[in-house]
């Protein structure tokens, strides 16, 4: 990437984050390299959609398209209106909406969005409060359906999204040192076992 538009990408995401310290969770954008890490833990397939919460100035978007992701397939999520505004120029042929995550269901539905494989979260967990984290899960997996998967990011040393909780399984599917800094990639899936119905199946 140029320097140029390494300055000013990097400019735009500190002016935000000096704004806005907590919902942008960090001073920098994220690398290729944790966008690229990301994507290998997508389940997608033709006709589905991937949805990235929290797009920032699109490193990570840009990581999943570098992976194969087809521009079509990925829907963006951005709260910020300059960050928005920024993705729209950046991420042409992307679908990008302003609004906030926690409202999934709403954007989901006026986007007329039907099937999605994964939930790519760049949202900060940390230190959220466990009820923001529910309504993430939630509506992550009601647009995914039970199998779907859930992909966070985290700067901590254990997992953002307590698995357990939620009743769901977390897989930590890269570190990827190649981030300031570095960063663990965790996929969290349903786990089948933490459902009513599989305990009484496993009974019978
Ligand atoms: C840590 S930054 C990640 C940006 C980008 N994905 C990356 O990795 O470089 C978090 C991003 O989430 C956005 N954000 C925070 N809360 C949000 C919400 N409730 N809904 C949508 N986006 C949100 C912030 O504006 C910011 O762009």
């Amino acid at each position: 990437m140029q320097a140029g538009k390494v300055l000013k990408e990097g400019g735009l995401f500190f002016r935000q984050w000096l704004r806005s310290p907590k919902s942008m969770g960090s001073m920098i954008p994220s690398s290729r390299a944790l966008g690229r890490a990301m994507a290998r833990a997508v389940r997608w397939q033709p006709g589905q959609t991937v949805v990235e919460l929290g797009g920032g100035t699109g490193a990570i978007s840009k990581g999943l398209m570098e992976a194969g992701l087809p521009k079509e397939a990925l829907l963006v999520i951005e709260l910020d209106g300059e960050l928005y505004r920024f993705l729209r120029e950046e991420l042409r042929g992307v679908a990008v909406v302003q609004g906030d995550a926690t409202r999934l269901d709403e954007i989901l539905d006026r986007q007329g969005v039907r099937e999605v494989g994964t939930v790519i979260s760049g949202l900060p967990m940390v230190g959220m409060p466990l009820d923001f984290k529910r309504t993430i899960v939630e509506q992550s997996f009601r647009a995914t359906g039970e199998d779907g998967v859930l992909v966070q990011y985290t700067y901590a040393p254990f997992p953002s999204i307590p698995p357990r909780p939620f009743g769901l399984r977390a897989e930590l599917a890269a570190y990827v040192l190649r981030n300031v800094p570095p960063a663990a990639v965790w996929r969290y899936t349903r786990d089948v076992a933490a459902r009513p119905e599989s305990r009484l199946e496993r009974a019978a």
